[in-house]
């Protein structure tokens, strides 16, 4: 397959199972999502591993965050909100980490780190490891951020839940890119 064949098969993969990544694989996704595009090179993010008894911990989170801030929310529901962070072994959670500078704003840094988890979640695939790049309100809610001790200035941008891939890669729809390009 040659590279473009193999980015253009990319696909999320939401059934993953053990093992999680090596030492080896996480570097190599981490490289990866350092070589995104970002003005100044500020890097205004940074990376959190969660693995083992920590995705309970972002689990009960999570199910807190239902609990506290939800009305007529099912038992059921909690308990789901609770496996949630055990659907993958490896969980990586990229962080909007903004710096201060005076000329690239905010929102372009922002962009910079929604790169940085696009490029894990592509290498993953090149890799042949299955990855989906999830968030949900609870991600947002300070539930999560306490868990995940991010400061207050700090936002998940997003939860990559890794691992193998479970059943086989499905073939990404078509899609036609002309219907989302307009020439001048
Ligand atoms: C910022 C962001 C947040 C996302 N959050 C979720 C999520 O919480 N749950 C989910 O099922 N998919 C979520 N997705 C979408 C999936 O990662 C995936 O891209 C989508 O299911 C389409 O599948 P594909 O990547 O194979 O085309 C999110 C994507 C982005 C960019």
């Amino acid at each position: 397959m040659t590279p473009i064949d193999a980015l253009l098969s990319r696909v999320s993969m939401p059934k993953v199972t053990e093992p999680g990544l090596t030492e080896l694989e996480l570097m190599s996704l981490l490289k990866a999502g350092l070589r995104a595009c970002d003005h100044g090179r500020l890097r205004p993010y940074r990376f959190i591993l969660l693995e083992g008894e920590a995705r309970g911990r972002l689990g009960d989170a999570m199910s807190e965050y239902l609990h506290g801030d939800l009305v007529d929310v099912s038992e059921a529901a909690i308990e789901a909100a609770k496996n949630k962070a055990l659907r993958a072994p490896t969980l990586l959670s990229v962080i909007f980490s903004p710096k201060d500078n005076d000329k690239i704003p905010e929102s372009e840094q922002l962009v910079s780190a929604g790169c940085a988890a696009q490029m894990i979640v592509t290498a993953a695939h090149l890799m042949g490891l299955g990855a989906m790049w999830r968030t949900g309100n609870a991600a947002y809610s300070g539930e999560v951020s306490t868990v995940l001790g991010l400061e207050d200035h700090e936002q998940v941008v997003a939860m990559i839940y890794l691992g193998r891939p479970a059943v086989a890669m499905p073939s990404p729809p078509e899609q036609d890119p002309n219907e989302f390009l307009t020439r001048l």
